[in-house]
């Protein structure tokens, strides 16, 4: 089978990664997902243990599309009879790259025509449309010159484990499961490193982390749009699941014992939103410490070196007030000075208590190390679901580093002072003076950034 897993765009080399190690064959990365070729055991192996994939979308059809007509020749070409049934609902969605069809909504009827009266040809009866929660979900993929229409074989997107209630997380602005798994992986976290989520908020990246650690398949709480398909294996599908529980047993609790995962937030409400998510996704034996707290005055909970992995708010007022209580009725007008502070705050935190860590910090702002008064070691660019962020790593010197790059900075600095130098050849802005907009920024900085960093702007 010709599969295509969606993904946040950013991820695809790491999905392509995950999915090769599952032993896919013929893995091709293209922007925003990647192709691969599998059988119906493969179709099960990555819904279930992908952590970074959207869908898995399997490939029915295609063929050269110009016009609604062509579309519908597309639709009508594919066997549906062997998928669904006439008693099944159904919901069809179309994308397009420079398609010249004109209507996005037309093409979608015209595909569920397609479907509709081949159904009604071969079984007799036709099938019915439920948009919220259909039984099959089609998708139509458009280009200029061609139609590629896949099944769904996820339902409910990938990033959904399960454990998450919809209506209690409305406002704490959550990541999205498979985009904080890809973060915990672009930072090249392991178990064995203490990690730290400052500004936690549900607990998602907790969450991923845990369940990584601990080998728990991350969509075994969850049904797929596979188990409704008319082709579905249910045996195999048993024995599939059944050999992700045993390992996620197997490998539990010893391996939980050696685990240090803490997460603090300064809303009382988001700490008990993440405690009761975190019993729900069963990593409530992970050990996970959680405590309300200032990012900007927090210390380790383990001596480092760890590894700090978080996404901070933005645009929403981010500062502690004096009782160390968030101030609800200010948190949506803030501006971006008091943003400023609090980062500046958190920076200082850093550089002061968390020497010799790894602070991965995702962020739509380019601003940011400059607001932390720390020059980045490495940045990524991600797509947070339609915002352009990226995850800024920064490599916090622990004291003996930082005091032996000060006097090195100091040497180089006197002698190009006896050189004359200083005059007519200013040192370059990292080993010079800090600036006013980053003051600790000079004993922090590497003098150059490392070669082969992904430096995408
Ligand atoms: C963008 S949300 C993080 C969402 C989280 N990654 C998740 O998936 O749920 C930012 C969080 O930072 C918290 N926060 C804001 N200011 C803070 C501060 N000074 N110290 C600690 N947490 C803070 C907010 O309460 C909010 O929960």
């Amino acid at each position: 089978m010709l599969l295509f897993a969606p993904c946040p765009r950013g991820l695809e080399a790491l999905l392509a990664d995950e999915i090769t190690a599952m032993g896919a064959a013929a893995v091709r990365i293209s922007p925003g997902g990647v192709a691969f070729d599998g059988d119906a055991a493969m179709v099960c192996q990555v819904n279930l243990r992908s952590r970074l994939a959207s869908r898995v979308l399997r490939q029915v059809g295609a063929g050269r599309c110009r016009d609604e007509d062509e579309l519908g020749r597309v639709a009508r070409g594919v066997p549906w009879e062997q998928f669904m049934t006439s008693r099944q609902t159904l919901r069809v969605d179309t994308t397009a790259v420079r398609s010249p069809l004109r209507s996005l909504n037309f093409a979608n009827l015209r595909v569920k025509d397609a479907v509709v009266d081949r159904l009604r040809q071969t079984r007799g009866d036709r099938p019915s449309i439920d948009t919220r929660r259909p039984d099959v979900r089609v998708f139509a993929f458009l280009q200029e010159q061609q139609a590629t229409l896949y099944l769904d074989t996820s339902g409910e997107s990938l990033f959904k484990r399960g454990w998450r209630r919809e209506r209690e997380d409305k406002g704490l602005a959550p990541l999205k499961e498979n985009l904080a798994a890809g973060l915990l992986m672009l930072a090249g976290w392991t178990p064995e490193r203490p990690l730290l989520d400052p500004y936690c908020g549900s607990g998602t990246l907790l969450i991923e982390a845990a369940q990584m650690a601990l080998g728990i398949a991350p969509g075994l709480s969850r049904a797929f749009g596979f188990e409704r398909l008319r082709d579905h294996d249910p045996a195999q599908w048993a024995q599939i699941r059944g050999e992700a529980i045993r390992q996620a047993q197997q490998a539990g609790p010893t391996l939980a014992a050696r685990l240090s995962i803490t997460g603090i937030d300064i809303d009382p409400a988001a700490i008990e939103q993440a405690r009761r998510n975190i019993e729900r996704a069963g990593v409530g034996g992970a050990g996970i410490r959680l405590a309300v707290g200032d990012a900007a005055r927090v210390s380790p909970a383990q001596p480092g070196p760890g590894v700090i992995v978080t996404n901070p708010p933005y645009g929403e007022r981010i500062a502690a007030h004096q009782d160390g209580q968030p101030a609800p009725e200010e948190r949506n007008d803030a501006s971006d000075e008091t943003h400023r502070q609090a980062m500046a705050a958190f920076g200082r935190g850093l550089k002061e208590r968390f020497g010799g860590w790894q602070v991965n910090v995702l962020s739509s702002d380019r601003e940011l190390p400059r607001q932390l008064g720390i020059r980045e070691s490495r940045k990524t660019l991600l797509y947070n679901g339609a915002l352009e962020c990226r995850l800024f790593r920064f490599d916090v010197f622990d004291r003996a580093t930082r005091e032996a790059h000060d006097r090195e900075h100091q040497a180089r600095h006197d002698r190009m002072r006896e050189a004359g130098a200083a005059r007519s050849d200013p040192a370059p802005a990292a080993a010079g003076k800090p600036s006013a907009a980053a003051p600790a920024d000079a004993a922090q900085a590497p003098l150059r950034p490392p070669r082969g960093a992904p430096s995408p702007d």
